[in-house]
């Protein structure tokens, strides 16, 4: 398509990777239509949005910023709301802030070519609301990764579970996944353009049904974790339900495959994940850690918990803590329960107050930080690979990542500059409570 130089974009992007990273293939698939992306709102002709909704009122705070754009309509921009919040909320959007001309969910963008032809014929609203139910997944040989060494692959969208409290399965639609043969072929791509890390992403990856039946997730895993380039292959987000040995044998047996499983748990109480209809019980949660802890090689893992939803008592947030203990998790992502529209624990009653919320919070994550400085401690004196992600200048200090996904920040020997992306050993040498520091070994 001829370039245009009036076509612009502003694209601002909330929320999960998956976010992140559908934002890299709407980005590919405008400037395939003739767009520039530009940093700032005022160059922008088109100004994108996309949005998160899971926690914390999103849509109000989607509304606000709306509403601070209203006054750049008079200059002819024009205005698109994408994502969660997008799906959620549909053509209401239009009469809260009719100045966006634009409204579009996550399994709408591969029509996003039309709308923008719609968009430039002047409509005013246009609408990807209706494709939640499709089988498709957003493929594009369009995609402008940001980064030029670590790049993500959608294998897995939507969700079928419906946790009580959650609105992915609202806003995402169903669950659907890529042939292995389409993920393997965009993995080699990716190898042959010099990309050395691949994340693979679904709200629950490890849910992945091969529509060819050819992989299980677990072979899907270790065939991605060996094509030849490729010397790091993440996973995220993985549940408890569908968590099979097999991912454990996979990371045992191939050394590219991290040693980093995110297993979010939500609760330690079988009560309150019953409410919670997480289709496990805390035993059955344990079981998979054993896994985890019995493999060969030492994997880190990692959750999220949600504090505070109705009818958790003092003794099921005590449940909660216990298994932080037992678990001795790497990192622990700790919410409010906050509640959602359309989600099903919207109607539970014993709401906890918030500030009880907020107390049980600071008493999760400070427990944390403790079973963190301690679990820390192993990594002293040890050597590991990392990753250069980047250089804190005031600091004379390099950022490296290691396979279990730590940040492991580092000194380089003097006259050394380890280039952005290249893997280097470094020895750790001091512990905090979310990252380690060490020296480059040469
Ligand atoms: N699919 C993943 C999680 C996706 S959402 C899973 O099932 O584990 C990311 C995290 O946000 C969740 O793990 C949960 O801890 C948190 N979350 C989701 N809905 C929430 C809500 N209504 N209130 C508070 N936290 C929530
Ligand atoms: Fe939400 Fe549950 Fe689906 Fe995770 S599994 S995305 S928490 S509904
Ligand atoms: Fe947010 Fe949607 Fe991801 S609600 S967390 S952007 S799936």
């Amino acid at each position: 398509m001829a370039f245009d130089p009036h076509k612009t974009f502003y694209l601002e992007t909330f929320g999960c990777q998956m976010n992140v990273h559908d934002s890299e293939k709407v980005i590919g698939t405008l400037i395939s239509e003739g767009y520039r992306q530009v940093p700032t709102v005022d160059e922008a002709s088109l100004i994108l949005y996309n949005t998160c909704s899971i926690r914390d009122k999103a849509e109000q705070k989607v509304f606000h910023r709306l509403a601070d754009y209203k006054k750049l309509q008079a200059q002819g921009k024009k205005f698109g709301v994408l994502g969660c919040v997008a799906q959620q909320e549909g053509e209401r959007i239009f009469e809260r802030a009719p100045h966006v001309s634009m409204v579009c969910g996550s399994a709408s963008y591969r029509n996003l070519p039309e709308m923008l032809v719609q968009i430039e014929a002047g409509n005013r609203r246009v609408t990807g609301l209706d494709d939640r139910q499709t089988d498709a997944c957003f493929e594009t040989e369009f995609t402008a990764r940001t980064n030029p060494h670590r790049g993500y692959i959608t294998i897995i969208e939507g969700c079928d579970k419906f946790c009580a409290y959650c609105v992915v399965p609202f806003t995402r639609g169903k669950e659907r996944s890529r042939s292995s043969e389409s993920v393997l072929a965009e993995a080699v791509r990716m190898a042959a353009a010099g990309y050395t890390e691949i994340q693979l992403l679904g709200q629950n990856v490890n849910s992945y049904k091969d529509p060819q039946g050819k992989k299980t997730f677990a072979e899907l895993l270790a065939a991605v974790a060996e094509v030849p380039g490729i010397k790091r292959v993440r996973f995220t987000t993985s549940h408890p339900r569908d968590f099979g040995r097999d991912i454990v044998y996979a990371i045992e047996s191939v050394p590219t495959l991290c040693d980093h499983v995110h297993l979010p748990v939500q609760s330690g109480s079988t009560r309150v994940l019953d409410a919670m209809q997480r289709l496990y019980t805390r035993e059955q949660y344990l079981e998979r850690i054993q896994w985890m802890k019995e493999a060969r090689r030492e994997i880190s893992i990692t959750t999220d918990v949600i504090v505070g939803f109705p009818g958790e008592t003092e003794g099921d947030f005590q449940e909660t803590l216990s298994l932080l203990e037992e678990v001795e998790y790497d990192s622990v992502f700790g919410f409010k329960y906050s509640p959602r529209p359309n989600t099903p624990s919207l109607r539970l009653r014993d709401a906890v107050p918030d500030e009880e919320k907020a107390r049980r919070l600071a008493v999760l994550l400070e427990k944390q930080r403790e079973i963190q400085r301690c679990r820390n401690q192993r990594h002293l004196g040890q050597r590991a690979e990392v990753m250069v992600e980047g250089k804190n200048e005031a600091r004379g200090q390099w950022i490296g990542r290691t396979s279990q996904n730590k940040v492991l920040n580092f000194k380089a020997p003097d006259g050394v500059a380890p280039g952005l992306g290249s893997y280097v050993p470094v020895v750790t040498t001091a512990i905090f409570p979310n990252s380690l520091f060490g020296e480059m070994v040469i």
